[in-house]
């Protein structure tokens, strides 16, 4: 399948590009510099070159306590420009796999949200990836991809965030206890949203990796497995105020992707270790 991926070069958008070569598709990654959404004339361009037979965006403005100051921004990039990126999906009769965020959803559920359970996002950034959902589902070719928690290599994550805390000797750690939620491996997702591409799919898809967990227990993981653990203290989300609320539960259903693809989600674990083996070895491509 020709792939074209805008936000290329990020850390999803690194983890598709490798996944597609992998697989001897022919992917084209793109950076922001090389194809700004928000211009919609450049994305014409690259899809007359191309001719791509899926797009997928992987480019976003994904710093979430920013998009609380930068609310113009993130509609613009998160929001508004995923209607260029469907043009250029229709120019040539493209399918589009958009991602999305659980952070359309308020966290109040107390069991994981289905594809078809009502947005309520909580913050700027949840808000205009909200409405970039809504700009691809007018498209008829678009699946909305919605994931959560990620990390891998290409980008600051979580993973890396608490082995830096420990190696500076900033324990013992602190880390929020009550919000729960699914760390994502950006390769697993990766290879999640290729199989999707193959599939005549329309509407929302959940992917994210099992078993939910609390960002606490997720970094006494990390340490765990990189440092043979160090010394954490659960804190609230009050004791840790950021700009922008985030879910206290955002644990998506999964049922659909796996009934699509016949296998389930894998264990985040698996990602852990994969990442801090590459992490080991210097390796941060
Ligand atoms: N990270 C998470 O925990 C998480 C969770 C759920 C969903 N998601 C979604 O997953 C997708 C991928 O996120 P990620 O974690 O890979 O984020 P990332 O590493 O920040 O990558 C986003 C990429 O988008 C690019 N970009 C920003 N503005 C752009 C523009 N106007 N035009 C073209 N490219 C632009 C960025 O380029 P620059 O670096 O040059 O700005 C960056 O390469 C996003 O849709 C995000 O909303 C992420």
């Amino acid at each position: 399948m020709r792939t074209l991926v805008f936000g290329g070069t990020g850390m999803l958008g690194r983890a598709v590009v490798s996944q597609g070569r992998r697989q001897g598709w022919p992917v084209l990654g793109l950076s922001r510099s090389q194809a700004d959404i928000t211009d919609r004339e450049r994305l014409g361009y690259w899809v007359e070159a191309f001719r791509p037979e899926v797009i997928i965006n992987c480019a976003a403005f994904t710093e979430v306590d920013a998009c609380e100051k930068e609310t113009e921004k993130a509609f613009a990039v998160n929001g508004h420009a995923v209607a260029n990126v469907v043009a250029a999906a229709a120019r040539f009769r493209a399918r589009l796999l958009q991602v999305s965020t659980d952070y359309v959803f308020d966290g109040r559920a107390t069991a994981p949200y289905a594809e078809d359970a009502a947005p309520a996002p909580l913050s700027v950034y949840g808000a205009s990836k909200l409405e970039g959902e809504r700009q691809a589902l007018g498209y008829e070719g678009a699946l909305v991809v919605r994931t959560s928690w990620l990390f891998g290599p290409g980008s600051k994550n979580f993973v890396v965030t608490i082995l830096d805390l420990v190696d500076r000797g900033k324990v013992p750690l602190r880390v929020v206890d009550d919000q729960i939620g699914c760390p994502t491996y950006a390769p697993h997702l990766a290879r999640a949203l290729l199989e999707l591409s193959e599939q005549e799919l329309t509407g929302i898809v959940h992917y994210r990796n099992r078993e939910p967990v609390s960002w606490y227990g997720f970094a006494t993981e990390i340490s765990r497995l990189a440092n043979g653990g160090v010394e954490a203290v659960a804190v609230s989300s009050q004791e840790f105020p950021r700009p922008a609320s985030r879910p206290a539960y955002s644990v998506l259903e999964v049922g659909r992707f796996e009934a699509i693809v016949g296998h389930s989600v894998e264990p985040w674990g698996e990602g852990l270790e994969e990442y801090l083996s590459q992490l080991r070895q210097g390796v941060h491509e």
